[in-house]
């Protein structure tokens, strides 16, 4: 049994709440993550720490660094760090939104809520990004899932860390596409979701084969479709024992390797990109112990 947050190891709800905060200037943020570490339980409500906070308590998470820039042909891939975030998981929007509430007056007196972002599942089991091609089933598994997704290391075994990217989707654009051409950009038939022998070298899951990188590059997925108001796209999670691979993937989605951009970059965009340190539980709490909390 792994003792990082559950909702790493748990496929997505069927609703979810992304709430990111900034930490007000000149605060002691220790009271607040105090009440977090017991009101968090890593489940129902999973948290990441981002860098500024963990400096802010003058200490270090080795593998926590600030989400990197990238800029490739025609496409720039944006750094938009910040303190905190959690994910609220349910299945009852309304929950959801009272939950929201609860967080925001715990983490008051030093944090402030400056982005929401309202996901869900689309086609339940399919779990489908909303293109309408299947998401996750490359995912590892089992124990290969905790080895992808969890770091052994002494001193914060159990952490895992978190990139995080919203993207936005340009829906008329990719419609515009015939199927064949949509297919190719996933390199994944959608009717079947069956891999494509003859998908372009720009092809999604091409760029991104987790076993073809030196070492091999395995994440744990679990991203989910977002909408609001005519806009919709996907917050795509990454939850690894490092951002090394996730780096690695996306490096190689902006052409830096090789000059080949993902064909992704066709018809969506990243807005947003952060990393998170997601520290392990202990007895139904957070384990902020390496901060020394
Ligand atoms: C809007 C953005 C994105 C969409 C719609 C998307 C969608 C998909 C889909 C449909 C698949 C095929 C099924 C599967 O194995 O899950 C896939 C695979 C994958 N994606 Fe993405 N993805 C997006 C962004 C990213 C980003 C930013 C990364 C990492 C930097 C990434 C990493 C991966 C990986 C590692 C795989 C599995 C590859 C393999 O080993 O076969 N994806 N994605």
């Amino acid at each position: 049994m792994s003792n990082c947050q559950p909702a790493i190891l748990q496929a997505i709800p069927p609703l979810a709440r992304y709430l990111v905060y900034t930490l007000i200037p000149e605060t002691d943020p220790r009271a607040a993550l105090r009440a977090l570490k017991t009101a968090a339980d890593g489940e129902r409500t999973l948290a990441g720490l981002g860098q500024s906070l963990v400096t802010a308590l003058g200490r270090g998470i080795g593998e926590l660094r600030a989400f990197p820039e990238f800029s490739g042909r025609g496409i720039d891939v944006p750094s938009t760090p910040a303190a905190l975030l959690l994910w609220l998981r349910g299945a009852d929007r309304g929950e959801l939104v009272h939950r929201h509430r609860e967080f925001d007056g715990l983490l008051a007196g030093a944090f402030r809520c400056t982005q929401v972002i309202d996901a869900f599942t689309y086609d339940g089991r399919a779990r489908r990004d909303l293109t309408g091609y299947e998401d996750g089933t490359e995912n590892p598994k089992g124990r290969k899932a905790v080895a992808a997704a969890v770091s052994s290391r002494k001193g914060i075994a159990g952490s895992s860390f978190l990139a995080i990217q919203q993207w936005e989707h340009d829906m008329r654009r990719f419609e515009t596409m015939t199927r064949r051409q949509q297919d190719h950009c996933f390199g994944r038939r959608r009717s079947d979701n069956e891999e494509l022998d003859n998908a372009p070298e720009s092809a999604h899951v091409k760029r991104t084969a987790q076993e073809n990188f030196e070492p091999e590059a395995f994440v744990v997925r679990r991203s989910m479709p977002w909408a609001e108001g005519g806009r919709c796209g996907l917050v795509f999670t990454a939850f690894g024992a490092s951002f090394d691979a996730f780096e690695a993937q996306l490096k190689r989605m902006t052409g830096e390797d090789d000059g080949i951009t993902d064909a992704l970059f066709r018809f969506t965009r990243p807005l947003t990109g952060a990393y998170f340190w997601c520290p392990p539980v202990k007895g139904g709490r957070l384990d902020l112990s390496a901060l020394g909390l």
